[in-house]
């Protein structure tokens, strides 16, 4: 797995109360660390119950902390209590994450008891708390859980979760543990949301668009749509509200973005300009058709036997459209439009960056075997408007969205230091 550059060497306590979820907690634990989290596990005696503190120590390459008399290897700390020496952890910790958070263990935390070391540290530390609750049996539409979990979001407690579907017991309901990839992605938004671009509204675009022909037949292109879902998820993380307008792809939504789902060139068009009224940013990575077939027959073309040329027509230029309209706003906001290009790619992009009047045009050469449609990684050039080339070596496309992301942060502290969102 990538390491994510916003959990790099961020200090995550890991709450693990006593659910049969315990055992996909394991796996957050790992998915923390690789991302390069410093992870450190707090058990409550329940979840010991379901795992061993041993799985955690394994995953996390630390101790995992069990008792507020004992640490892990069993041995006494009655020189120290470790309810006092863990309280260092509590003032280290970036993010207190509570996976799974039980009824019990929430009621507690809305009520301030403080019996384990758990809620002992929930209680003494500042950092902001991520609950992520899991309960059986109706237990989460309990009013006294209703309650709960009302009273810590008013006190600026998250909550991710729970998702609808089958339980432990066998029952269907509200109540199961968010999947450890989503609690992965409610981590980011937690921990990226005072970022440098807090309060800031981008839209990105990705993937493909489709140009019937008939109600089964489209012209497309191999576009993924990972490019631009890494500058969503890039954005998220430097605290963004995202609206991510996407063609056809399975991609899953990053946690907190907006998806907007269009299938054609036009459809884009429309819902671009209607996101970006009020954004800041917009990052245009989608591969839009040029062109469409003039008409969309209406019933499937049947063969025959000469051959078939369907008359193509112009899609509008989506970013030629948006300079318009933001030049008549008279706000300066900031525009990313990238270019696919096969041949004097730094040249064809640097005469898109100037018609399409770009802030930062994003080139990439097409024809190398590792970057462009449809593979892990990309290999980019960054042109601003002085029209100065900046080459990226061959990186993720995580790596692409961050760099990226960095010149767009630049651009809008040149622009407006405050934000069309305030
Ligand atoms: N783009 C757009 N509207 C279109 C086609 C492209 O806004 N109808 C955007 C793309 O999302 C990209 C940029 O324009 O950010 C450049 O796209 P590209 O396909 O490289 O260039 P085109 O303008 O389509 O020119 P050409 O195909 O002739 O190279």
């Amino acid at each position: 797995m990538e390491t994510i550059s916003l959990l790099h060497n961020r200090r995550i306590l890991l709450g693990v109360t006593g659910g049969i979820a315990v055992y996909k907690v394991c796996t957050l634990a790992s998915r923390l660390t690789q991302a390069g989290g410093v992870v450190d596990v707090v058990m409550t005696e329940a979840a010991t119950r379901f795992v061993t503190p041993l799985t955690f120590e394994a995953l996390t390459g630390r101790p995992a902390y069990t008792d507020m008399w004992r640490t892990s290897d069993g041995s006494d700390t009655a020189a120290l209590p470790t309810h006092i020496a863990h309280i260092g952890l509590a003032h280290a910790a970036d993010l207190l994450v509570v996976a799974p958070a039980t009824a019990n263990t929430m009621a507690k935390l809305a009520a301030g008891i403080a019996d384990n070391l758990l809620t002992t540290l929930a209680l003494a530390t500042s950092c902001p708390i991520l609950l992520v609750p899991t309960m059986d049996a109706g237990m989460w539409s309990h009013p006294a859980t209703q309650a709960n979990a009302v009273t810590l979001r008013e006190r600026g407690v998250h909550i991710a979760g729970p998702a609808q579907g089958r339980m432990a017991s066998g029952l269907e309901g509200e109540g199961r543990m968010v999947e450890p990839d989503d609690i992965l992605g409610h981590v980011r938004l937690v921990l990226g949301r005072e970022g440098p671009l807090a309060r800031r509204r981008i839209v990105v675009t990705a993937g493909p668009t489709r140009e019937f022909i008939d109600p089964v037949r489209f012209l497309g292109n191999p576009s993924s749509g990972r490019q631009g879902f890494a500058l969503a998820q890039a954005a998220l993380d430097l605290g963004a509200s995202v609206t991510l307008i996407t063609g056809p792809t399975p991609l899953p939504t990053p946690i907190g973005a907006t998806r907007v789902e269009i299938t054609t060139a036009q459809e884009m068009h429309n819902a671009v300009l209607l996101a970006i009224e009020k954004a800041d940013v917009l990052l245009m990575a989608a591969a839009v058709a040029d062109y469409r077939p003039e008409t969309i027959a209406p019933s499937k073309i049947k063969k025959g036997d000469k051959g078939l040329i369907p008359r193509l027509v112009r899609t509008p230029d989506i970013l030629s459209a948006v300079a318009i309209r933001w030049a008549e706003s008279g706000f300066p906001r900031v525009v990313v439009g990238f270019a696919a290009e096969s041949e004097d790619v730094v040249e064809n992009a640097r005469t898109k960056l100037t018609t399409k009047n770009l802030d930062l045009i994003v080139a990439n050469d097409i024809t190398a075997q590792d970057a462009g449609f449809a593979v892990e990684t990309n290999r980019v050039t960054l042109i601003g408007r002085n029209g100065q080339a900046e080459e990226l070596p061959l990186t993720s496309k995580t790596g692409v969205a961050e760099a990226v992301l960095k010149r767009v942060v630049e651009l809008l502290a040149q622009r407006h230091p405050g934000g069309t969102s305030e």
